[in-house]
């Protein structure tokens, strides 16, 4: 076993990427706008760029404007999107894919969209049967749940449509096709997810109805062009604020980070396990309230994370999987099977890695159950090529005296590039 010094604090004030979520909505609504949208902030990683990519193949022009992610799109909204000339790469990405079936739906003409081993392994009827119900065709592997998926778009008709999973994505899809279909569409789901989507909806005046766990909009309607900053994304931020809630000596800032109720629930988990955790509302931006976060390191307790609360932090599960591992005590999530459908199975991903270390963790169908506190030691993590595993664990690694490898680190680009000047800065060491 190699021995390394004792894990370094986590000291200053950092920023995180702009968010990933808001990013692809910001570019998908801009190519559907009528004139020119100005986005500042947008996330610099892969995910998005399959995105942008996808919005140039339908007829919208984008421009980098310079290194800080402002980006100007020239939307079809006037002229109408057209069919693209190739195959759409999503990659990685199931906000690509999803949410841009909602746009492919509104295409006079055939796209056909793909993406990696990984992407291509992920449910897609969710999104396909309603789309299809509103007068789009489309066909793909397995009756169209997996992608290669063919898409012959154009006249959309409302549909009030009820969904089985909580998915933003999903609903994110709807709504973007409904701006474009004759009539009513409602979309209403078991539980509330994320509502980035209705948020940048209403900020571009867009009138959109909330009711419960049912949202509503009445089509055809127009979209202005946007002028809007992202903020910091909240979920790559939870992967400093669990360093900073594990590592002795910690005491961090992550500046301008978004703080949407329906995505920030993960440091109310971080706080219930004792953590030190700090939240100060600065602003707002497109809707969206943003301010800082300020974590300093504590003694940790398990707690119990069950389906109320699981579409407010699924993203982050990985990175409080970890601090559960410090935590003392028993932490049990539960209700999140959909993490068995994310970039990889991250329930198998995470219990694989924490037992790999050393931890006590054990697979539950919907969720795991972590038994710490636990010291995690020197071990290989196979990251599955998925960013978030591989950014939990390296996590573990900065708060081990021991030596952690992640392998397929690359994955890591995906979402947050150059993760790991952020934490040598924040460490001191840059
Ligand atoms: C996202 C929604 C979630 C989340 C994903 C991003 C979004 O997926 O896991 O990383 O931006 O709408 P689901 O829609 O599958 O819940």
């Amino acid at each position: 076993m190699s021995r390394r010094t004792a894990a370094r604090p986590l000291r200053g004030t950092v920023r995180v990427p702009g968010d990933k979520s808001i990013s692809h909505r910001a570019l998908l609504l801009a190519a559907l706008a009528d004139g020119r949208s100005r986005v500042d902030g947008v996330n610099p990683g892969a995910d998005v760029a399959a995105t942008a990519a996808a919005v140039r193949a339908v007829g919208a022009t984008v421009a980098s404007v310079d290194s800080d992610a402002v980006v100007e799109v020239e939307g079809c909204g006037g002229r109408g999107l057209q069919e693209p000339v190739a195959v759409v790469d999503a990659g990685n990405s199931g906000s690509t894919i999803r949410m841009g079936l909602g746009v492919f739906a509104r295409v006079d003409g055939l796209t056909v969209v793909t993406g990696d081993a990984s992407l291509r392994a992920r449910p897609m009827l969710r999104v396909v049967a309603p789309l299809r119900r509103m007068g789009a065709s489309i066909d793909g592997r397995c009756r169209g749940d997996r992608a290669p998926l063919s898409v012959r778009g154009g006249r959309l008709r409302g549909a009030d449509v009820q969904l089985d999973v909580a998915s933003a994505q999903v609903k994110s899809a709807l709504l973007l096709a409904a701006l474009g279909a004759e009539g009513t569409t409602s979309v209403a789901e078991p539980r509330r997810s994320r509502d980035h989507t209705e948020r940048m909806l209403r900020a571009a005046g867009v009138d959109v109805r909330v009711a419960g766990t049912t949202v509503a909009l009445d089509g055809p309607q127009p979209v202005p062009a946007l002028d809007r900053r992202v903020p910091g994304d909240v979920s790559a931020a939870m992967f400093l604020a669990v360093a900073a809630a594990i590592v002795p000596g910690s005491h961090l800032t992550i500046e301008a980070v978004g703080l949407n109720p329906t995505r920030a629930a993960a440091l109310d988990v971080l706080r219930s396990m004792g953590a030190r955790v700090d939240v100060e509302i600065s602003g707002d931006e497109g809707g969206e309230p943003v301010g800082d976060v300020t974590v300093e390191a504590s003694e940790l307790r398990g707690v119990d994370v069950g389906p109320d609360l699981v579409p407010s932090l699924v993203d982050e599960i990985p990175a409080l999987a970890i601090a559960a591992s410090r935590a003392d005590g028993v932490t049990r999530f539960h209700g999140a099977s959909e993490l068995r459908v994310k970039e990889s199975d991250r329930i198998a991903a995470l219990v694989g890695g924490l037992r790999a270390l050393g931890a006590d963790a054990e697979e539950l169908p919907d969720g795991l159950v972590v038994r710490g506190p636990a010291e995690l030691g020197d071990g290989v993590v196979d990251s599955r090529g998925d960013h978030r595993i591989a950014m939990a664990f390296a996590v573990a690694g900065v708060a081990s005296p021991q030596r952690i490898r992640v392998t397929r680190w690359d994955c890591v680009e995906t979402s947050f590039p150059g993760f790991l000047d952020v934490v040598a800065a924040a460490q001191g060491r840059s």
